[in-house]
């Protein structure tokens, strides 16, 4: 995720860039840039860090002129860094480009324009684009454009400006946001609302495959064919803060709204061509490196370190190899088993965890190979490590982490295929099946998601006031503590999670008339063992709500409340049935009045011991 923005008219077009920005940092922080047409020339300005940064680097020399665009930027292809910072030119700084997305086949775009002689800066998929407009261009831009759009492959909004042309703007997206707002004599661009808002309220959103081209007096939309298009406008009621959060109540709920887009962005690039296998371009392992390890850990913390529990199941059932996994603050200091022979894979969303930093640095020391799972390109963790491979859930403002569990997930299964596929443990057809069902989650996760009424009704009927049990087996188990995690850190309830076959050696007498169990029960090896401790909680008069697949009959037998999560492959269940829990948590914590982005006594980052 990043943010653009893009302005022409009358007034300084800087102003209003740095201005759009600062209300798109929430999409992107590691770098930013403007390009702005000065005395007939592009001038770029970028750099690494915050905003503050480009702000502080162009004081006193703002760049003048009244045609520009410019990026936050959060790191996918490239570390965080001046160079990698967008706006990107060709050759000449004829042309400056700014992009979120993701360029699937920019390498293969990159190796034929360097062998036509065009010379790259940057480690970037965005800078392929301004040397293919380059190479395409013979002097209409928008034609040059539309070519460019046909050779790329992958998710984007694009914003263009070319110094033969300082009187407008191109602008197209696939799969990303992109709006313009409509002024008087002026015109803007931008990924979000929230940057143009104290500018306009009047705007256009555009359209996969549109393009608009952008001048100070009027906007020419036309669609993939070149026809035009006839946009009707839209008028912004929110307030600016509401913009922020897409028109959500909390980043909490914009995130877990954000998880099909995440997950697919997470599993972009690491299927291969054929949808029959996995791929991971970054590790590049074989089966002597993985035969070289005896045992992997992994290690995290909170919500990673429950991801890191699934990750154990999807590592031992697939690639059959022995997995433990620990909380970072415990491993660190309790001398543990590692050498040579060891994978240690660290998970982290904020790539700064101090433990799991500090897990991960001495693991090194002890010889251990390393892998880091993060989401922030960059971050102590992924510099640190031997190898990374990111998430791409895009930023993750609130504190509760959502979207990066569910990404953690799907990098572990997919890790987990992998590693099955090198070791010939898993057959091809197994594989090629379970990569059509990954494919499947982000339409099952947004059909959950399209019916979120009766999780709200339930967190508000049962109030979920003092101790609320969570059980399951096997991977149940491991988002059933992922589940009470979530509803004591936004909700102050106190939550437990039980692995269901442990009630009965003491949990049991806790459980009396009324008090609140979420059962779920999508594990069909363990479902009659499951269904079992279920009517031992029933017996003892518990409210309970069962999570389960569609065209699951039996459950209901014996539940107060069903939720349905669509059927898939049992090793898919924990990336569908969590999106329920992550819910329940949320309205919960709505019901009692909680801050939920904002948890009391807890941070994003938790980088002090
Ligand atoms: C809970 C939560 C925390 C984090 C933990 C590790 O919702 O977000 O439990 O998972 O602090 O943080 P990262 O993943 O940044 O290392």
């Amino acid at each position: 995720m990043c943010g653009i923005v893009g302005y022409v008219g009358d007034r300084q077009a800087a102003e209003f860039l740095l201005d759009g920005l600062s209300k798109l940092e929430y999409r992107g922080y590691d770098s930013a840039g403007i390009a702005v047409y000065e005395n007939g020339k592009i001038r770029i300005e970028k750099s690494v860090g915050r905003l503050a940064a480009l702000r502080e680097q162009i004081k006193g020399r703002m760049p003048v002129g009244s045609l520009g665009i410019g990026h936050t930027r959060w790191a996918t292809h490239g570390r965080p860094s001046d160079v990698n910072a967008h706006p990107h030119a060709d050759c000449h700084g004829d042309f400056a480009v700014v992009h979120n997305g993701i360029i699937e086949n920019y390498l293969s775009l990159k190796e034929d324009l360097i062998a036509k002689g065009h010379e790259f800066k940057s480690e970037t998929d965005t800078e392929v684009v301004a040397h293919l407009l380059e190479e395409v261009y013979a002097g209409d831009f928008v034609a040059a454009v539309r070519e460019v759009l046909r050779r790329i492959e992958g998710s984007y909004a694009l914003a263009f400006m070319s110094k033969e042309h300082p009187d407008m703007l191109i602008c197209t997206k696939q799969d990303n946001p992109l709006i313009i707002g409509l002024g008087e004599g002026e015109n803007f661009i931008a990924s979000d609302i929230p940057a143009i808002i104290s500018r306009t309220r009047r705007t256009y959103i555009l359209g996969d495959g549109e393009l608009a081209v952008v001048r100070k007096d009027g906007i020419q939309v036309t669609d993939r064919a070149g026809q035009l298009v006839t946009k009707k406008v839209f008028e912004v009621t929110w307030n600016a803060e509401a913009a922020e959060k897409g028109g959500y109540e909390h980043f909490m709920l914009k995130e877990i709204h954000e998880q099909p887009k995440a997950v697919r962005d997470t599993m972009s690039q690491r299927i291969t061509n054929d949808k029959k296998a996995i791929s991971f371009e970054e590790l590049a392992w074989n089966a002597d490196y993985l035969n070289s390890f005896n045992k992997i850990y992994i290690v995290a913390c909170g919500t990673a370190y429950h991801a890191g529990l699934v990750g154990k199941y999807y590592i031992e059932k697939l690639a059959r190899v022995l997995v433990e996994v620990d909380v970072a603050s415990e491993f660190r200091y309790r001398d543990p088993i590692v050498d040579g022979s060891t994978l240690l894979i660290v998970v982290s969303q904020s790539g700064e965890t101090s433990d799991t930093l500090a897990a991960l640095k001495e693991s090194k020391r002890r010889g251990a190979k390393t892998l880091a799972i993060t989401n922030v390109v960059g971050s102590s963790i992924a510099r640190e490590a031997d190898q990374v491979v990111y998430t791409w859930a895009g930023p993750e403002i609130a504190v509760a982490s959502t979207k990066a569990y569910t990404t953690q997930l799907v990098l572990f299964f997919m890790l987990a295929l992998y590693m099955a596929e090198i070791k010939g443990a898993i057959l091809p057809a197994r594989t090629a099946e379970l990569v059509t069902q990954l494919q499947e989650i982000p339409s099952q996760v947004s059909e959950i998601l399209s019916d979120v009424e009766p999780i709200k009704t339930f967190a508000k009927q049962y109030g979920f006031n003092e101790d609320v049990f969570y059980i399951g087996r096997g991977l149940d188990y491991s988002v059933s503590l992922e589940g009470a995690l979530k509803l004591k850190e936004i909700s102050y309830i106190h939550a437990e999670a039980y692995a269901a076959g442990e009630l009965k050696h003491g949990t049991l007498a806790l459980i009396v008339e009324g008090v609140p169990v979420i059962a779920l029960a999508t594990q069909r090896n363990v479902y009659e063992k499951t269904l079992s401790n279920i009517k031992e909680v029933k017996a003892r008069d518990a409210v309970v709500i069962g999570i389960a697949a569609e065209g699951d009959t039996e459950l209901q037998k014996y539940v107060d409340h069903v939720i349905y999560v669509p059927a898939t492959d049992e090793f898919i269940m924990p990336i569908l049935s969590v999106i329920p829990l992550q819910l329940l948590s949320y309205y919960a914590a709505i019901t009692r009045g909680c801050d939920v982005d904002k948890p009391r006594n807890l941070a994003k980052s938790v980088t002090v011991e």
